[in-house]
This record gives C-alpha cells, structure tokens and sequence, in this order.
C-alpha cells in the first residue's frame, strides 16, 4: 500500500530540501522517459502528484526552491515558435590559423597594430568547444534571457532551454554583481551522453544525430523544455557581452580575460579548466600541442584552441575586422581524412552563374559525420589533380568547411579511365560557357561561367535562394526549398514577386494552399512573414540583389557611405554610364565608389555592370514598389567625426595606421584613401607629401595626431 506522504506543514526545513532533491531527480527522470524515451513508467496522474507535491513544497520554503528547479519546467505549454532577440552587442566569430606561421602572423599583425614593437603581451589559450555559442543576460544577478548566435545580430530566445542546463545559473552567486552582464559561452553535449542519445532514438525509431553538435543544437531548438531538460547539455562560459559599469558593489569592470573568467566561476558558471595565459606565439602552440593530445580524453569534442589577448583594454583598441575579432583567433586542428569512391562529377550554376564541379561520393564516414559530396572548385583544379569519375581518392573534411579531395589514389585507377571533359555549356540552360579574360592580369579566369544570365534557370532559382538567405530577407518559414517551389509551381519569376503573392487574384494562395504541406494555416504565416520583410535594412536590401563580389560585409558598408536608397540608387546609376570619348568608364560617381575604403576595382565594376543592366534596373524599381529601405543606424552621432570623410596621410606615432583607421570608423566616420572635394579632416603625420597640399590647396581641415587624438 502507498505510503501517503507527510503533510507539508510538518515537514522541517532538512526533510523539504531532501524531499525537493529527490523529487528533482524523480521527476527528471520521468520526463526523460516520457519525452526522450516515449516510455512513461508512471501514469500521467502519478506523475501530476510529484509536480504537485514538488511545487507545494517549494510555496512552502521558497529559499529552499533548487536552481533546477522541475516546477520551472512543468504547466508550461510548449512554445508554438521561438521569439527573435537582438544582440546588444553582436556575437562574432572567429578567424582561423592553420598552423604554426598563421599563429605567429597572428601576433605580429597584434603588435605591428598597437605598435608594441615585440614588447611583451599576454595572451590565453584554452579549448575551442565544439557547440553552439549561447549568450545569457542577467539584470541584478538574475537570468532574464538567453539567445541562440543567429546570425550574429539577432538570436532566438530559447530561455526555457538554456534553463534546464545545471551549468547555468538562474541566479548569479556572490557579491559584485553588475546591473547587467551578458555572458557568453559554448552549450555542447558530452560524448557519453551523445552515444546514450542515439542509442535511445535508435530504439525508438527516431532522428540519429551525425554529432554532438548537430545533438546539442537539435536539442536547444525544441519548442517542449522538458525535451532539452531530457538531453543533459552542458556549458561553458568564456566571453562577454553587454556588461554595465555598477554593481552591487559600486563600480564594475573586467580587466582581463583570466580575471573574467575567475569571476565566472565565482558566479557559478563551469569554465575551461585547459585555459593558460602564455607570452609568446611558442609557448601557445606548446598548450596547442598538449590540448591536442588530450583531446581524445576530454569526453567532449573540440576541434581547436583559442588564442586571446589578455588584456581588455588592449581588445578594445585592437577591435574587429568584418566579424572577427583582431584580438583572437581559433587555431584548429588538422582536417580529418577518409577514403572514397567518386560516383560522378556534377556541374552546379550559381547565382552568378559560375559553373562549379561537385564530387558525389560513396558515402562514408570522416571524424564521425557522413559525407558524400566534395568540391572540386574548378575546371583547372580538376585537370591539376587530375580527378576522374570512379577514381578512388582522399578526402578531408575541417569544421564546417565543404569536404576537399586531397588526392587522387593512382593504384586504385581502373584501366578504362577516362579524363574528366569540363563542359563548354552550361549543363542547365545550354548557354554558352566561358571564362573571361581578367582585364587587370589578362589571364583567363578560373571559373567558367554560363552567359544565360536571366533565361538561366539555374541562375534565377540560386537568385531567389540568395533573396531569401539569412543575411537577406529571411523570411520566417520562407526559405530556399520554399521558394525553388514557388518558382517550380510558377507562383514567381523572381524576387520582387514573392511581395505579389499576397496581392494576388487567389490563384496563387490556391495553388499553395493544395500542395502537401500548405494549409490555411500555414499561407496565413507565409504572409505575415513576407509583410514582415516590407521594412528592410538598407544593407540586407542591397545585399539581397545577389550582385557579384558584394557580400554582406561590402553590402552594410555601402548602405553606410550613400545613407540611403535616394543617394545611393543614382549614384550606382550615374556610376554606370559611361562617359568619355574613349568609352572609360571614369566619372564622378565611379570615382567617389571605388575612392570608398573596401571598395577596389573589382567591387565597383562589378557593381557597374549590375546596374548598367536595363533588367536588373527594372527589378529594383519593382521590387521598390514593395519594399521601403531603413538607413543604417549611425555608428556614433555624437562625436565630432560623426559622418565626416577622413583620411590618414604620413607616419603616425602613437597609434598605428590602421588602428586610427578603425577608431576613426567606429566614431562614424568614413575613412577614405585620397584626399578629394568631399573630405572633410586630413590627419598629417611627419612625412606627409602630395595628399597634404592637395588638402590645403582645397582648404581642409588638416590635423595633427595629437589634435586629433
Ligand atoms: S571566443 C569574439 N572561445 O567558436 C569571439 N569562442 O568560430 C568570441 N567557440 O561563435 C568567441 N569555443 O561559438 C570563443 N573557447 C572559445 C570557444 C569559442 C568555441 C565558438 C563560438 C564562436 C565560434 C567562432
């Protein structure tokens, strides 16, 4: 007979909390069983008991109510999908070194930037995790949010999930807690508990997980917490994000990335136990080589160690290029390698149309994930390794990079091989395919592209997909599959459509509505989602065009130089023309584009014949018809150099060149390489020539350093 539990009243504060502990483990263990194993051991009532008996429990002695607590778990609906939040301070990535010269370069272009002169400088090296980044913020000690990287802007508040993790606290422990601290640290699943997953999906027929990363990031992204709660993730702390300069204690600030993580721990986050701070590029790739070897001991995967510069201060002025800081970076280890079988060599037509070789492999495991295909590159990589359909050959695989054949194995080659023929045509459309001649080298370019341009299938539907792409529209629920159909379906021609769709007669919502997949439902979501892209940046508009050499990075910094569409737009029009008995293409506008700092000839010719193109016009002034741009946020309005056009000429001697660069960027100005009519601030180191008379005979602004400084 069932025992009937001791009223609540009578328990002691000793019994609660030993009741409560193993309530949490009961009920963890049901959820597992219920959830991950679809196995309940108890029924659903007896199971409502312990929720009840725990939660009582807890109203009882709050104090006592554990960090994981069952009752943040439970009476909770399922999320229907994940809110978005954006960073406060965007989460990076990393640049990578591949051997031991990258990781001494590393150091140099370190102190050539701050101008150190091989003076000493510390940095640490620990453990790169390989997980997902997570960034938890807490407001007076308590987690208030925790979001996914995203793309590095904007994450998605999976809160509940991360609160299952017992390596995250709920509640910072201590004292000299700031306002808010946003921590930031790698969520990853353990070896041990990877192979006890996919034994468990594996007997229930369910989802076997190439890795423990792809597990550990299947098992964030569930609607149901309990789920995650089922899937024992584990975190490490390792860097910061907003953090505000009042505590509990008075006044708040890391000083260095060691001390950063010592009050981690102190908080009462789990942090790398590998990480050391070193002096120089020898000893880091000494720790490198001893995490190396303890890798296959760790019951976790990593797949590098993080260089990182000590001191804050020193992060600070050093800063970022693009989305990496100068300040780390990731060295990885060696790619892992397999043998295969080539079963055929297919030719890809990209956005571009760049035809581009793919390797379709017998499948086969490298460094525990499956892999079938591997890219070739090009034309000419394949007649250098000369790769033939059937061959037998090494492949390699590092992080997330695409799979590369490293050689080919000639003792396996059959007697009847034949050389592989690169086509002269486009395989999709049946253009003509060649490769130009660089203007500049007057060498052929290595990738050969198919002429086809808009009558290219291939070329439209890789357009649309790029439209659709994360840095671009990403469409909620609209994505490359969705739209590849929409334009099989012939719901759109091309992107400027995808705004039509709702506008529509109802034919097309019919059209939709029928295929499997599609209900009322989810076309209601689809228009929300499209409506909800009506505003766009102006840097992910410009991006979204899918013009060659214009990625995201070049993209936000145009969106930065014109401000806004009405400059910009005939600005790259007036740019196209060209002017000029010779037919160059030398006028004002082209000139003002390539004197842009990032932008060369390269970028503005490609740029150039985009907008010299009567269609491509067309479809902006379409797709205007739907859209309204939103200018770039300005970087600092408030300092002095805000919006000014700068440009640095002759030695510096407290900063380095490129360091004053980057400040002057990060105070909003923009940061050219010739001086002209439209600079406003010439910074005039000693040795200063032709640039500062041009400035003087132009009546600007000339500054010394210090001044400026
Ligand atoms: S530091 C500003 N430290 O690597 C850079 N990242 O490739 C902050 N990662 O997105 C990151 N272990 O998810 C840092 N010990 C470590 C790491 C680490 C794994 C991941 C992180 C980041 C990616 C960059």
């Amino acid at each position: 007979m069932a025992r009937k539990p001791i009223a609540v009243k009578k328990l002691t504060p000793m019994l609660a909390k030993m009741e409560l502990e193993r309530l949490a483990l009961n009920i963890a263990k049901h959820n597992k069983a219920y959830h991950a194993e679809d196995a309940p051991i108890i029924s659903d009532a007896a199971y409502d008991a312990l929720i009840k008996r725990n939660a009582d429990i807890e109203a009882a002695f709050p104090e006592l109510k554990q960090v994981n607590s069952p009752s943040d778990l439970v009476g909770f609906k399922p999320l229907d999908k994940f809110d978005k939040i954006t960073h406060s301070i965007p989460m990076l990535s990393l640049g990578n070194a591949f051997n031991k010269q990258d990781v001494i370069d590393f150091y140099d272009r370190i102190d050539r930037f701050l101008g150190l002169n091989g003076k000493e400088i510390k940095l640490t090296a620990e453990p790169k995790i390989d997980g997902l980044s997570a960034s938890l913020r807490y407001e007076k000690g308590v987690l208030v949010s925790g979001a996914t990287r995203g793309d590095g802007q904007i994450g998605e508040d999976v809160t509940l999930n991360f609160k299952t993790i017992s390596e995250i606290p709920h509640k910072l422990l201590g004292d000299n807690i700031p306002d808010i601290v946003e921590v930031r640290g790698e969520v990853y699943m353990s070896h041990a508990e990877f192979k006890a997953l996919n034994e468990r999906q594996l007997a229930a027929d369910a989802k076997i997980f190439a890795n423990p990363r792809n597990a550990a990031a299947g098992s964030i992204r569930q609607l149901d917490s309990r789920i995650t709660a089922s899937r024992n993730l584990h975190f490490f702390a390792y860097a910061q994000g907003e953090v505000s300069t009042k505590s509990t204690q008075g006044d708040f600030e890391f000083e260095s990335q060691m001390g950063m993580i010592e009050q981690f721990k102190q908080w009462g986050f789990a942090v790398n136990p590998l990480m050391q701070m070193f002096d120089n590029a020898e000893q880091l790739v000494a720790h490198y080589t001893k995490i190396e070897e303890l890798r296959p001991t760790l019951g976790y995967d990593i797949d590098g160690v993080v260089y990182k510069v000590n001191a804050l201060d020193l992060q600070t002025r050093l800063g970022f290029v693009s989305r990496a800081p100068r300040w780390a970076i990731a060295h990885k280890f060696p790619a892992e390698k397999a043998r295969t079988i080539i079963n055929d060599i297919e030719i890809q037509v990209g956005r571009t149309g760049a035809l581009t070789p793919v390797a379709r492999l017998e499948p086969v495991s490298v460094g525990g994930v499956v892999v079938s295909n591997a890219t070739l590159h090009n034309e000419d990589e394949i007649a250098r390794k000369d790769v033939r359909i059937g061959d037998t050959v090494i492949i390699q695989r590092a992080g997330d990079v695409i799979p590369q054949i490293v050689e080919v194995v000639l003792d396996k080659r059959k007697a009847d091989s034949v050389a592989f023929e690169f086509p002269r045509f486009c395989p999709e459309c049946g253009s003509k395919a060649d490769r130009e001649i660089n203007p500049k080298t007057g060498k052929e370019d290595a990738i050969r592209r198919c002429e086809g341009g808009l009558i290219c299938k291939a070329q439209v539907v890789e357009r649309l997909r790029h439209f659709v792409s994360r840095n671009a529209y990403d469409f909620d629920g609209l994505g490359a599959k969705q739209v590849e159909q929409f334009y099989n379906w012939g719901i759109i021609k091309n992107a400027a459509d995808i705004f039509d769709i709702e506008a529509g007669d109802g034919d097309k919502w019919d059209t939709i509505r029928k295929r499997e997949g599609w209900g009322d439902q989810s076309v209601d979501k689809l228009f929300k989602a499209i409506n909800d892209r009506r505003k766009i940046g102006l840097d992910r508009f410009i991006f979204g065009l899918g013009i060659r050499h214009i990625g995201e990075t070049t993209a936000r910094m145009l969106a930065r130089s014109y401000e806004n569409i009405e400059t910009f737009l005939p600005a790259m029009k007036a740019a196209a023309i060209p002017i000029g008995t010779d037919g160059s293409l030398i006028n004002e506008a082209y000139a003002d584009l390539v004197n842009l700092d990032g932008v060369g000839d390269v970028v503005a010719l490609s740029l150039v014949q985009f907008f010299a193109e009567e269609n491509n016009v067309n479809f902006i002034d379409k797709l205007l018809d739907a859209v309204t741009t939103i200018p770039l946020e300005k970087a600092d309005d408030s300092s002095p150099v805000a919006g000014k056009v700068m440009v640095f000429t002759g030695s510096l001697e407290i900063m380095t060149r490129n360091e004053a660069k980057a400040k002057a960027e990060s105070l909003g100005a923009k940061v050219t390489g010739s001086v002209s009519k439209k600079t406003d601030i010439l910074v005039a180191g000693p040795g200063a020539g032709s640039k500062l008379k041009k400035a003087e005979s132009l009546g600007i602004q000339v500054l010394t350093e210090e001044e400026w400084i």
